[in-house]
């Protein structure tokens, strides 16, 4: 079974209703919702909205833990998360894509293991490849034959929200290798990691970052690229799951 997580602008996978909707126990509490089941391409799919839906959670309050421990009791071991952000690679203007093969963190506060526990197993996880090559290759492989540029490789940058950034910290990412910031890709990662899970993401640019254009940063501009770029990521994402 494969998973999606959609994020901003992807509170449903398809416009086809669901095949059936079923809930999970977790001990990391409440998800963000119930899991959605699909079929493409003779695959089970099993879809989770990040923030809910409708849309509600903020990135620093979705419960990141409940949403991926759901997914795996599911029996879903393959992840593609879509991701909202703001570029700043130069091919990351508005509706970019992007499949990023890196990661900085720069959250805090949030449940980010689940290995909370003082007895109890305990792993430190290897993060020298954040995301897994095998789901990241078949997204390359579907934009690819779909004929849809995306950037290959990417520095993913996770703040924490919900406010936008200042140019002065976009300047800092920048410097540090950061090719796109979003607020939601960790802990997911991570904790997908963590959890044994196969786990990449495909990140959609809906603004340049701060202070990389002389404009700011409307909520109008935002919501325009989600709508324009989005149909070609569920296109890509389609694909891949054919691939997968
Ligand atoms: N910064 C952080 N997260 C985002 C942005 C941004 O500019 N755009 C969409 N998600």
């Amino acid at each position: 079974m494969i998973g999606i997580i959609g994020g901003t602008g992807l509170s449903r996978l398809f416009s086809a209703d669901p095949l059936s909707r079923r809930g999970f126990e977790s001990r990391f509490g409440k998800a963000s919702d119930d899991l959605s089941f699909y079929s493409e391409a003779g695959k089970e799919i099993a879809f989770m909205p990040r923030h809910g839906h409708p849309h509600r959670a903020a990135p620093h309050l979705i419960n990141y833990r409940a949403n991926l421990d759901c997914l795996k009791q599911a029996g879903v071991r393959k992840i593609i998360a879509v991701n909202a952000v703001g570029g700043i690679h130069p091919m990351m203007g508005p509706e970019g894509i992007a499949v990023p093969d890196q990661l900085i963190d720069y959250t805090y506060g949030r449940e980010h293991t689940i290995y909370d526990q003082e007895s109890g197993a305990l792993d430190h996880i290897d993060m020298s490849f954040p995301y897994s090559e095998l789901v990241r290759s078949a997204l390359l492989e579907a934009a690819s034959l779909l004929s849809i540029p995306v950037l290959e490789r990417a520095c993913y940058a996770a703040t924490q929200g919900p406010r936008l950034e200042t140019s002065a910290e976009i300047e800092r990412i920048k410097r540090d290798g950061g090719d796109l910031v979003g607020m939601t890709g960790m802990p997911e990662a991570a904790l997908a990691r963590e959890l044994g899970l196969d786990y990449a993401c495909i990140a959609l640019s809906v603004n340049w970052a701060a202070g990389m254009v002389d404009e700011v940063i409307t909520m109008e501009d935002i919501n325009a690229s989600l709508s324009k770029g989005m149909a070609n990521v569920i296109t890509i994402v389609r694909q891949a799951v054919a691939i997968l």
